[in-house]
């Protein structure tokens, strides 16, 4: 039998960020995670938040990882996880469209939810995030990114810097993005930051909102 995909920094990071999600996800009924990586998170974020219907995604690579997460753990707000990236083309966006969720005659996720990625993925993805969001989104829904911020131009940490060159090392089209750059990606989707969270070993919590027109 395979063993579980396990990342010891979810085990670090998960309480501290869903004590931020609970300020902001209480009146949702449904969450879409991109690039849900393990599955740790879905498990734990879908357990303590039990009136959310928790949907992970990720590269198809990584869906029977998050398959064996969400199986062992059996609960009921979790439907399996699907095939979904941030990609670069003719029309960048998030693909495949997802079937969106549906209530009260409004379609669309309540939350979405990324943890990690926005530094991994090269930066015209990035971009393609934010240009998918729209879509999977209801009019009030929240779009929230966990992970390491650059403010300013300047790291917020010796540890960030360090960190940003053994990214770079290891892929250069990743690194640290700076706050500012992606804040004005949400603004141009119509997006408004309502939060920027101070999280352990320098991560940020960055809660955006979309308004109704
Ligand atoms: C460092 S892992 C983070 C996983 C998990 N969210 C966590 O916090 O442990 C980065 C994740 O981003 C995903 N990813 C990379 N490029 C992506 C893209 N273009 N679209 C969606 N997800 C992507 C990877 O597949 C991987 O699961």
């Amino acid at each position: 039998m395979n063993t579980k995909p396990y990342a010891e920094s979810c085990d670090r990071n998960r309480e501290p960020i869903l004590a931020v999600l609970q300020r902001y996800l209480g009146g949702a009924g449904s969450a879409l995670e991109i690039g849900s990586g393990t599955g740790q998170h879905a498990v734990y974020f879908a357990r303590e938040m039990p009136w959310l219907r928790w949907q992970a995604s990720d590269h198809r690579d990584h869906l029977p990882g998050i398959r064996q997460w969400l199986e062992e753990a059996a609960l009921p707000n979790t439907p399996p996880a699907i095939e979904l990236q941030a990609v670069v083309g003719a029309s960048p966006g998030l693909q495949p469209l997802p079937m969106l969720p549906q209530a009260e005659g409004e379609t669309g996720f309540d939350a979405i939810f990324t943890a990690n990625t926005l530094h991994i993925m090269g930066w015209d993805n990035v971009q393609a995030l934010f240009a998918g969001l729209p879509a999977l989104m209801a009019p009030d829904a929240v779009f929230i990114a966990y992970g390491p911020f650059n403010y300013g131009g300047t790291f917020t940490s010796d540890s960030n810097q360090h960190f940003d060159g053994w990214l770079k090392a290891r892929d250069p089209r990743s690194g640290i993005r700076d706050f500012e750059a992606v804040d004005a990606l949400a603004h141009a989707q119509g997006l408004t930051l309502r939060d920027d969270v101070a999280m352990p070993a320098n991560n940020r919590m960055l809660i955006w909102q979309r308004l109704r027109a």
